[in-house]
């Protein structure tokens, strides 16, 4: 059995044996699951040490706009100043320490925090100490305003932020999987999109069953038999669309933990909106990209945010058993009305609050932290499809709907980064 750590770094002996891979077997330990001491590593680790996502740019389209952000576990604010600037502040008084922000979402040039009153202008700067007149003349010189996320980038509309300033260019970072992205953007002919206010679920599991779950296509048969069978009874989709997956979609992976599932043509629209809608794509890309881009996707970016078909979902560890996941519907610019009006009630429909496929795999995801409980079972497998990966020319791989491809892919970067000692993963 060969653990998986890279060549050439410094491993910390404490996760060198937690994953294992051989020709016929990819296993995690459960402790990746359980163990509140690998979740405080994974904080650092991982998420403090990467780029993170925080946004969708029509979140904070205008000056004086800002959303309210974690980093891992370290809140933030996301605005955009009067020069049009995006800042990436730390939610942390230079006082002492009073969380300045406290909405959600707004629209304001300053924050006044609310214990003392000191007051910070949208770029972070420190522009009121109250009552200054019961400190040392030469107090605060020194200090110069909020912290500041040290790195920060737009890719095409997508905001993500970074606590380490040594990581690579976002589109390094994106790698292969950034012509999946470009694709979900491209949905918006010309345009960018726009995501609405989320709706959010919470659930007593570990953050990584929703990252393992978005792109697993194993599960759909079986987990979502119920929504399959009484789709098939009102004929709104038959049996064998839905088992027509099974053979014609596909999952890809590649490196730094990236993940696809790809499912078949885009679904949602009634035939003829659907007709009009490629119709403006294929002006607008022509045919053969109108068709790529017409495809339905669940793209991962490690660690923490699925683009999907219809929504973005971001995921937010609260502890090692505790996840809270917000999902933003998104909305197409460039295309009529009625494409987004049915979009979003299919949205409802399946992955809702009440939506006949979502609340199944939120249940689970509980389901799974309750398993681990079992203080034997110290392993659990991704496997599937070890034996018939293909290796496309472009180094990106390619397996069955069905296999736990991308999730290997997501384990070997979570290993990669967790194995390296701190300060030196970027
Ligand atoms: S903690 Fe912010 S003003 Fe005192
Ligand atoms: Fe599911």
């Amino acid at each position: 059995m060969t653990a998986v750590v890279p060549d050439g770094v410094v491993g910390d002996p404490r996760y060198a044996d937690m994953i294992v891979e051989t020709p016929s077997e990819f296993r995690v330990s459960t402790r990746a699951y359980t163990d509140p001491a690998v979740f405080a590593d994974e904080m650092r680790r991982v998420f403090e040490s990467t780029w993170i996502y925080v946004a969708h740019e029509s979140e904070v389209a205008q000056a004086g706009d800002y959303k309210t952000v974690n980093i891992g576990q370290q809140p933030a604010i996301l605005t955009r100043s009067q020069d049009g600037k995006l800042n990436v502040l730390m939610n942390a008084c230079r006082h002492r320490g009073s969380v300045i922000c406290r909405e959600e979402r707004g629209n304001s040039n300053s924050f006044r925090c609310p214990y003392h009153g000191w007051v910070y202008e949208n770029t972070g700067r420190l522009i009121g100490i109250a009552l200054r007149n019961g400190y040392p003349a030469d107090f605060g010189a020194d200090i110069e305003g909020l912290h500041k996320a040290p790195r920060v980038a737009n890719y095409r509309g997508l905001i993500f932020a970074s606590l380490n300033p040594d990581v690579p260019e976002i589109e390094e970072h994106l790698g292969w999987v950034r012509k999946y992205v470009d694709l979900w953007i491209d949905m918006s002919p010309g345009q960018m999109g726009r995501v609405l206010r989320p709706h959010r679920y919470g659930y007593h599991g570990n953050w990584k069953f929703q990252a393992e779950n978005g792109f697993d296509g194993y599960h759909f048969r079986f987990l979502h038999e119920s929504n399959n069978k009484t789709l098939d009874h009102f004929g709104v989709r038959p049996m064998q669309v839905t088992n027509n997956y099974l053979v014609a979609g596909r999952t890809r992976a590649g490196d730094n933990g990236h993940g696809v599932l790809e499912i078949g043509e885009l679904e949602g629209m009634q035939p003829a909106v659907f007709d009009q809608y490629k119709a403006s794509l294929a002006e607008a890309y022509g045919a053969e990209r109108a068709k790529a881009i017409a495809t339905r996707r669940h793209i991962f970016l490690f660690p923490n945010v699925y683009l999907m078909d219809m929504n973005v979902r971001v995921i937010q560890p609260l502890a090692v058993d505790r996840t809270e996941v917000y999902s933003h519907y998104f909305s197409l610019d460039g295309v009529p009305p009625i494409v987004n009006e049915q979009r979003l009630r299919d949205l409802e429909q399946r992955l809702g609050t009440t939506g006949l496929i979502g609340p199944d795999d939120v249940e689970t995801f509980g389901s799974g932290q309750s398993g681990m409980r079992v203080t034997t079972l110290k392993w659990v497998n991704q496997a599937r499809g070890l034996d018939r990966q293909t290796v496309l020319p472009n180094g990106e791989l390619e397996g069955h709907y069905t296999d736990e491809l991308p999730q290997r892919s997501l384990y070997r970067e979570w290993i990669r980064r967790m194995s390296i000692a701190p300060g030196g993963a970027a």
